[in-house]
């Protein structure tokens, strides 16, 4: 038996944190319900409010594919241009990455599948012809001086495959490792990723790519992003996506939910100490607004619990006037 004082894990942790916001793009693709592209204006301002740098805007795809995400062009025109604020979206091809820079973006990001199965669906295209493609942006976004990330989806598990074997990943990020990307977002699609398994593809990726270049993007279908962004922060990762009220989905994954919420990451990350810039009560009003235009109650845990403590007070100030 083990004796003596166990140690604290927080104490060798990131102490800061970079929390790219994907709820405009992830978000929204997924939800029945278009917004108008003044009220995702009036989203993306909001989380400008509070304190996000890094936001996710839109979609540069097949207006076919994505009905939701068709007006990014229009969108992209009306959002109030910050120096410290580095907006980007989605490209799944040059056309997108050309459309992106004419829209006057300096970041974008390149998206493929680990397994077949689903990039077939996703973007009609093998992986091996996903990879071709990526090199290709990335190659064009350096010449245009652009900055490209690069989403590798299904790597903890497929829709149709199911669970993705760690050597099938190693096998993709090779091939991008050297290709310019700043950072890999490797994408818990459907949400079926466990701490172990989290702990596994982080450690074999980080042998390939460096720890500050990984970047963790956890769906919550089944209630772990949250654990797994831990495990991740507890390896030293240090970007994380996540969603304002937790929106997010995957049209061609079948079953995937939301993304991680903003807001629970923030809380998490406020109480251990690690500083991410964010203030959670605008974060809060984010999320309400979010709710407010997509006309449902929103998965959030923290968002959920902080709009009922305000009903809860608001209740108990109108029993002490009456
Ligand atoms: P395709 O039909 O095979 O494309 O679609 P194509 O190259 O044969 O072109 C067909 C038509 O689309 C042509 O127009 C092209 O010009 C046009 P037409 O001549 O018929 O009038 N087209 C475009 N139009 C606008 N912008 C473009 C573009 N490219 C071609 N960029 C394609 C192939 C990749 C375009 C399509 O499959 C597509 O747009 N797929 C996107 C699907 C998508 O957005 N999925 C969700 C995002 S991925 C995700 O959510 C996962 C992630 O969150 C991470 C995770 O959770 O794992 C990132
Ligand atoms: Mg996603």
């Amino acid at each position: 038996m083990t004796t003596g004082m166990p140690t604290n894990p927080l104490t060798s942790m990131p102490k800061k944190v970079d929390v790219y916001e994907v709820g405009p793009r992830d978000g929204l693709q997924n939800e029945l319900r278009t917004l108008a592209t003044e009220d995702k204006a009036r989203l993306i301002e909001a989380l400008i409010l509070s304190g996000l740098k890094r936001i996710e805007v839109s979609s540069f795809v097949s207006p076919r594919w994505i009905p939701q995400l068709a007006d990014a062009e229009k969108l992209i025109g009306m959002l109030p241009r910050r120096d410290d604020v580095i907006f980007t979206a989605l490209v799944p091809n040059l056309k997108g990455l050309e459309r992106a820079r004419a829209a006057g973006l300096q970041e974008a990001a390149v998206f493929l599948s680990v397994t077949e199965s689903h990039s077939q669906k996703n973007i009609n295209k093998s992986v091996a012809e996903a990879i071709s493609t990526a090199r290709e942006v990335a190659r064009e976004a350096r010449a245009a001086g652009m900055r490209v990330r690069c989403y590798l989806s299904t790597v903890w598990g497929c829709p149709y495959e199911g669970l993705t074997p760690v050597p099938r990943v190693v096998e993709v990020v090779k091939q991008l490792a050297d290709l310019g990307f700043y950072q890999l977002s490797l994408g818990d699609t459907i949400g079926v990723g466990t701490p172990g398994q989290t702990a596994e593809i982080v450690s074999e990726v980080s042998k390939l790519v460096g720890l500050e270049q990984i970047a963790l993007h956890l769906h919550d279908t089944r209630g772990t992003a949250l654990a797994n962004a831990l495990i991740g922060l507890s390896m030293g990762v240090t970007t994380f996506d996540a969603s304002i009220g937790g929106l997010g989905g995957c049209p061609y994954a079948p079953g995937a939910a939301g993304n991680l919420a903003t807001e629970d990451l923030v809380f998490m990350l406020q109480g251990m100490g690690v500083a991410t810039g964010i203030d959670l009560g605008k974060l809060v009003e984010a999320g309400e607004l979010a709710q407010e235009l997509i006309g449902r109650k929103l998965a959030g845990k923290y968002l959920q619990a902080a709009l009922g403590e305000r009903e809860k007070q608001a209740h108990r100030s109108r029993s002490a006037v009456s």
